[in-house]
This record gives structure tokens, C-alpha cells and sequence, in this order.
């Protein structure tokens, strides 16, 4: 008999403490809105965003645990690490949960790649990976190597259900060690619950198997493990032999696999600052924290306590990954029977394939950016092109737009709001005018982009 039958469920792991009003507006404000903001949704002020569904970075709800240790003013950052109270807490949380003796926090994912980076890959060299993150593949470029796509064929099929699409390729992996050379490969870089093909996650198998192939040819194996929560809820789901294992035990496992870490704390750890290098090799630590300290990107004692509050709260149990993984697939769930979304559902996002959403006349231009304008018109919902896509995304011509779902922000109920927003867009989507850039000379092409409706 399971719980539901014997009258006891537990749905949501938490309750509010503050909430943040929103406001209701009407369309007349939402078009104006639109226009002074030229048709760019993420310009458009949040005080006139009814649900905000751009990112779930840095933007998911904290713990009153967590915003009582963010109060911390001892010191945090200087040369010497261990003298900080803040520092050793997190530490012995990094060591429980991760398994690595040494780290360096940093404030984000990025400034943790950017000093990782520049220690272990090389100029002239190759990173093989899986369609990494754009901040991440920008770093390794930046030292002069060249990335080589190895995931599976199956990330790029957007319709079958494969529950584990951001899988290495072992095969093309192989080839790419006989074709070039193991001393010529600086590392193999694997990103957890892939982004830009639709947050899909890489199996304990297929990562156990990458790891005996880079022992073998002695290359570094690094993750960039900002979404490694959100993997392990779905290996936990999908990989039949660790479907009794506890969050914290697949996490760990993962962890054991890999020489060195990135990650990016905004995401699966609930604080709107931090990122982390793990290792297992001292001298690296050392040079990391000292890059740390000429960059700038050491993470404040306030910042550091938060993310230590908040990771015994998290591993405790597999309730809030749990509940935020369902939340995502009700969502899912309520569109993929009408709407092209991407399948299977991922841990942190639904994501839309534009071609198909505006198929068969094909999408618009801008489609992203004109479907999001018309989303925001009729219910004040603001969602956002993306994830940004690897260079092998582009020339297969693939255009998606991600409703990212913050962490524990909002409830069922916006869910069915956003799913009757974009279910009834799918509908009128003849209805849908493609946008134009305005090319403005007086503008630096890193403004935001500025449109006029077709
Ligand atoms: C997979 C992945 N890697 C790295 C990053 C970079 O992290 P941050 O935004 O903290 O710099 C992100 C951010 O969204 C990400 O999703």
C-alpha cells in the first residue's frame, strides 16, 4: 500500500517565509512595455513580468538557513584561505558531499573555468567534450585549443525518447585519441544534464566507461558539474541499477570518476553567487587560489556560508530535487502533447523547437525573440532564446527557446499559466510576426538587440 492510499503524501519540501508580489497587468501595459523595449523581452522591466522563466540562475529561492549564514562578515577572501572560519565550513561540506580534499570557491561558474582552463589545457591542444556551455568552450578556445564534439548522435534527435542523450560517444571518443595522439588531448571535458541540446543527462555508465578510456590513455577527466543535482535525480530515474541510491551516494559516485571539477553554484545550490574548482592534486589548488586572488573572483565569507548552510539542507533528503524535477515535468507533461518540445523531459527546463513550432513555413526571423514578444503580450510571461548553442548546433540549423524553472521560485499553479500561454501562442502561431533587427550604428553590437515588428 503506497503513502497516497494510507492518507499521507508529501508533495513540497518547504514552505514561504517572503514572498514577492506580483503584479497583474493589463495587455495595454504589457504592449507598451514591449515597444519601449523594442520587442526584446529581456529588457523589459520585472516589475512588469507576471512569471519569469528566462533563467533559473542565481534566481531560485533560498532557505532562511541559508539567508541567515549569508549574514557572515568575518574575513573570507587574501591569500590565506584556512585562516577563514567560512572557508574551513565550506571546505568540510565540499569534502562530505564531493569527496575532493581541495578546492577553491570562486564567484561564479565562468571565473572557475577561466582559472581551470588556464592551468590544464594547453595551447594547440584538444578538449574533447559534449556540446559544452558557451562559457566554458569561450575559456578553452581562449588558451588556444580547439574543442571536439564526442557526444552521442541521439543529442541531436529531438523526438525520440533516449533518457540519456548527453552521453560521450565511446566509439567517437576512441577515434579521436587513435586519430590525434593522447599526449595531443589536454582533457575530456563533460558537461552534466547538457544545456544546449535540452538539458539532458549523462549516464554513471556512460561516464564510468569515459573514465576507463581517459585512465587508459592518461588524459584528465573534468565536469563541469554546475547541473550535477539535477543529473543524478534523473540517473536516479532513468538508470535502473541506482534507483535505490540516495541522491548524495550518485553524486559522490560521479564525483569519484573525475580528476577535477568545475562548477557554477547559481544553479542547483540555491544562492545567487558562487562557483567552485575541485580537485585532488594540491599544487593545482594552490595555483587556482592564487589566479583567484589576482582575477578578483575570490567569493565573500557571506557567500561561502550560504552555500555551506545550504548543502546539508539539500542532501539531507531527495525531496527538493525530487519535487523540482516533477515540477519541470509537469510543465512537460501539460505541453508535450500539443507543443514540439524536446524530449524526454529534462531536470531544470522545457525546451521548444522552434522549426517544427512554426513548421511548415519554417520560423520566423527572430523566431525566438518573436515568439517570446508574443508570449509576453497576451500573459506577461517572460521567456528567453536559448540555451546558447555549440557551433555544430548552429550549422545543423536548430533554433530553440528554454522556459528555465527556478528552483523552488514558483508553484504548480504558474506552471498552468505558462502552459496556457504558450499552448494557446502554439495555437495562434499564424498570428505570430516575425521581428527585424535595427542595425544602429550609435550601438555596440554588445547592447541587447533592438526590433521592429515585421
Ligand atoms: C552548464 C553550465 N556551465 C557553466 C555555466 C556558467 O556558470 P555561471 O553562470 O555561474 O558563470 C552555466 C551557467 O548557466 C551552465 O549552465
Amino acid at each position: 500500500m503506497d503513502g497516497a492510499t494510507k492518507g499521507v503524501t508529501f508533495s513540497v519540501p518547504y514552505e514561504m517565509a517572503v514572498v514577492r508580489p506580483l503584479r497583474q497587468t493589463t495587455e495595454a501595459e504589457r504592449q507598451a512595455a514591449l515597444a519601449k523595449a523594442h520587442y526584446n523581452t529581456d529588457i523589459i522591466p520585472q516589475d512588469l513580468i507576471y512569471i519569469d522563466l528566462s533563467t533559473d540562475s542565481g534566481v531560485s529561492a533560498s532557505s532562511t538557513g541559508q539567508f541567515a549564514a549569508a549574514q557572515s562578515v568575518e574575513p573570507g577572501m587574501g591569500l590565506a584561505s584556512e585562516g577563514s572560519g567560512a572557508y574551513c565550513r565550506l571546505a568540510a561540506q565540499i569534502q562530505r558531499h564531493f569527496g575532493f580534499d581541495y578546492f577553491v570557491p570562486t564567484t561564479q561558474g565562468r571565473s572557475a573555468e577561466r582559472i581551470w582552463t588556464k592551468i590544464n589545457v594547453k595551447p594547440g591542444s584538444i578538449v574533447a567534450g559534449n556540446l559544452l556551455f558557451p562559457s566554458t568552450r569561450s575559456h578553452i578556445e581562449m588558451t588556444g585549443a580547439q574543442i571536439v564534439d564526442v557526444i552521442g548522435e541521439a543529442a541531436h534527435d529531438f523526438a525520440t525518447d533516449d533518457p540519456f542523450k548527453g552521453n560521450i560517444d565511446l566509439d567517437k571518443l576512441e577515434k579521436l585519441v587513435q586519430e590525434k595522439g593522447a599526449g595531443q588531448i589536454s582533457c575530456i571535458y563533460v558537461e552534466l544534464s547538457v544545456n544546449s541540446c535540452g538539458g539532458h543527462p549523462v549516464s554513471l555508465g556512460n561516464l564510468s566507461a569515459v573514465e576507463t578510456i581517459a585512465a587508459r590513455h592518461k588524459i584528465p577527466l573534468f565536469l563541469d558539474a554546475c547541473r550535477i543535482l539535477e543529473n543524478s535525480s534523473l540517473i536516479k530515474v532513468r538508470e535502473a541499477q541506482y534507483r535505490q541510491w540516495t541522491l548524495a551516494e550518485i553524486v559522490r559516485a560521479t564525483c569519484a570518476l573525475a580528476d577535477g571539477v568545475t562548477m557554477s553554484a547559481l544553479k542547483d545550490f540555491l544562492v545567487g553567487t558562487g562557483g567552485f574548482i575541485f580537485t585532488r592534486d594540491r599544487g593545482s589548488q594552490q595555483k587556482a587560489a592564487m589566479q583567484s586572488f589576482l582575477d578578483g573572483v575570490q567569493l565573500s565569507a557571506g557567500a561561502m556560508d550560504a552555500i555551506a548552510a545550504g548543502l546539508p539542507e539539500i542532501f539531507a533528503s531527495d525531496a527538493y530535487m525530487t519535487q523540482r524535477i516533477e515540477q519541470v515535468k509537469y510543465l512537460w507533461d501539460k505541453l508535450a502533447g500539443s507543443v514540439p518540445v524536446l524530449r524526454p523531459a529534462s531536470g531544470h527546463g522545457v525546451f521548444i523547437d522552434l522549426n517544427e513550432f512554426f513548421a511548415p513555413s519554417g520560423p520566423e526571423p527572430f523566431a525566438a525573440e518573436a515568439l517570446a514578444a508574443f508570449v509576453y503580450q497576451k500573459s506577461g510571461i517572460r521567456i528567453s532564446k536559448g540555451p546558447p548553442l555549440a557551433p555544430s548546433q548552429v550549422a545543423r540549423g536548430v533554433e530553440l527557446l528554454r522556459l528555465a524553472v527556478p528552483a523552488r521560485k514558483y508553484l504548480n499553479g504558474h506552471m498552468d499559466d505558462v502552459a496556457n500561454a504558450v499552448g494557446y501562442a502554439f495555437a495562434q502561431r499564424n498570428e505570430i510576426r516575425g521581428l527585424q533587427k535595427i542595425d544602429d550604428a550609435a550601438r555596440s553590437k554588445y547592447d541587447p538587440a533592438h526590433f521592429v515588428t515585421l
